[in-house]
């Protein structure tokens, strides 16, 4: 079996290509996979950040290659997340008007089955400076079942009466619906380290809550700073993330050992042990 480039308790990183680790980790199965893939937005353009003018560039692995060679490309993982997914399990991937059309087409054709299309709505999206269309102000997020047979989790019960610590009463006993208003990534959690597109704790919290159960092992192959993985260890689930950069993984290992720490710290069992010296 390939080595990892991080393992600590259930936290295991693999560096290199996505496709090249899936095929010698083909011996293990997943619960649940989320996919932030390349959204292929990188085209030269411009976009407003902090109130400045910059570029929309995220770097190199971010660049379309033209239509069908895209297509190709996200067929790709998509046949290679099947293969590693429990018949029982499901798949999230996020995306844009640029990438998530053809991930809904390819899902499809693959034999998976759409369960929901979630609007992560940005309350404080950037402005738009061409002033040419409307406003981004969302992603979407695609949650499909590993085909229509499955049996897929879904912790309805922990979405209804789930507590947004910002806005307490938000969704209080109410069903979740599939709008999710989530902020850009708060400053604190760019703390280890830049990631271009770093993704919320808060969408990964809901994501993994809401189709996982504790203990379970989650894939994350494209995975950047690791917020997938920080979100499986503050759940208690197990995870594995794969990145082709080594200076995101290393931002992604800086996050582990400051949750990892606060967690030891602040559990039950590390206060007893404590007590122990005092
Ligand atoms: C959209 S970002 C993921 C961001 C992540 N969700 C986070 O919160 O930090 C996509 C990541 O895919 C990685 N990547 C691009 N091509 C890859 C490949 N072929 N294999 C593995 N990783 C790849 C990039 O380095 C980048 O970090």
């Amino acid at each position: 079996m390939i080595k990892p480039y991080y393992q600590e308790e259930e936290f295991s990183l693999f560096h290199g290509d996505a496709l090249k680790i899936l095929k010698q980790l083909h011996n293990i199965k997943f619960d649940l996979i989320y996919v932030d893939p390349p959204y292929l937005l990188s085209n030269d353009g411009i976009t407003c950040q902090s109130g400045k003018m910059v570029s929309v560039n995220k770097g190199n692995w971010d660049k379309s290659m033209g239509f069908d060679e895209d297509l190709k490309s996200i067929d790709s993982w998509i046949k290679a997340c099947k293969e590693v997914l429990k018949e029982d399990g499901s798949i999230w991937v996020s995306g844009t008007l640029h990438n998530i059309y053809k991930v809904g087409y390819l899902l499809e054709k693959n034999g998976y089955d759409i369960i929901n299309d979630i609007i992560w709505y940005k309350p404080n999206a950037p402005p738009n400076l061409s002033c040419k269309y409307f406003t981004h102000s969302h992603e979407i997020v695609l949650w499909a079942r590993k085909s229509r047979e499955s049996h897929h989790t879904f912790n309805y019960g922990e979405m209804k009466v789930w507590n947004n610590p910002k806005d307490k009463l938000k969704n209080k006993d109410k069903q979740m619906r599939s709008v999710w208003s989530i902020p850009l990534i708060p400053k604190k959690e760019k703390e280890f380290g830049k990631h271009p597109t770093q993704k919320p704790l808060e969408l990964l919290n809901r994501i993994i809550t809401s189709s996982s159960n504790e203990g379970d092992l989650v894939l994350d192959p494209f995975t950047g700073s690791g917020t997938t993985g920080i979100a499986s260890s503050i759940l208690k689930r197990k995870f594995i993330g794969i990145d082709s950069n080594k200076e995101y993984l290393d931002v992604a290992i800086k996050r582990f050992q400051d949750e990892r720490k606060s967690r030891l710290l602040f559990s039950p069992e590390s206060k007893n042990q404590i007590m122990k010296y005092i």
